[in-house]
C-alpha cells in the first residue's frame, strides 16, 4: 500500500553530520523524498509536535534537546511508508536498537537518539502539520 511517512532527523545527527547518510539509507530502500525542510522547532511547536507525550516524565528534556538546534524533516513515500521506517530505525532506546537499524547502527541514548517517524497515519497528519504549511 502506496503511504506517505514524517521523518525528522534530530539535532545530534545535524551536528555529528549524519543526514546524507541516514537520508541514503532511505532512498536506498526504495522510499520517494516528497518533501524536504530544514526545521529548527520552536518550544511552541516541539509542545506541539511531541504533545502526545506531554504528561510524561521527560518530557522537558525532550523538548529542550529537539530545540537545541536544526532539524531535517522528510515526507517519505513509498510501500507501508509508516511500518517500513518504524522498522528501519529501529527501538526508541538506541542501545537495545537491532544492528542494521539506523539508531541500532549510529547511537547509544534515548532523548538523542538520531531520528524520528511518525508510528501511525494520524501521527504522520499531526505532525507533518506542525512542520509542513501543506501535507
Ligand atoms: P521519538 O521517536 O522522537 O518519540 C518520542 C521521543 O521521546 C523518543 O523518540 C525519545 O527521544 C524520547 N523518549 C522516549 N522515551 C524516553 C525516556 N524514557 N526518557 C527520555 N526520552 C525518551
Amino acid at each position: 500500500m502506496e503511504e506517505r511517512t514524517l521523518v525528522v532527523i534530530k539535532p545530534d545527527a545535524i551536528k555529528r553530520k549524519l543526514a546524507g547518510k541516514i537520508i541514503s539509507r532511505f532512498e536506498e530502500k526504495g522510499f520517494t523524498i516528497e518533501n524536504l525542510k530544514s526545521y529548527s522547532f520552536t518550544k511552541e511547536k516541539a509542545e506541539e509536535f511531541y504533545s502526545v507525550h506531554s504528561n510524561k516524565p521527560f518530557f522537558n528534556e525532550l523538548v529542550s534537546f529537539i530545540t537545541s538546534g536544526p532539524t531535517m524533516a522528510l515526507i517519505l513515500d513509498g510501500n507501508s511508508a509508516i511500518n517500513s521506517v518504524r522498522i528501519m530505525i529501529g527501538s526508541t532506546k538506541s542501545y537495545e536498537a537491532a544492528p542494521g537499524t539506523v539508531r541500532g547502527d549510529l547511537a547509544l541514548n534515548i532523548t538523542d537518539n538520531i531520528v524520528h517517524a511518525s508510528d501511525s497515519y494520524e501521527s504522520f497528519i499531526k505532525e507533518a502539520r506542525v512542520i509542513f504549511d501543506s501535507i
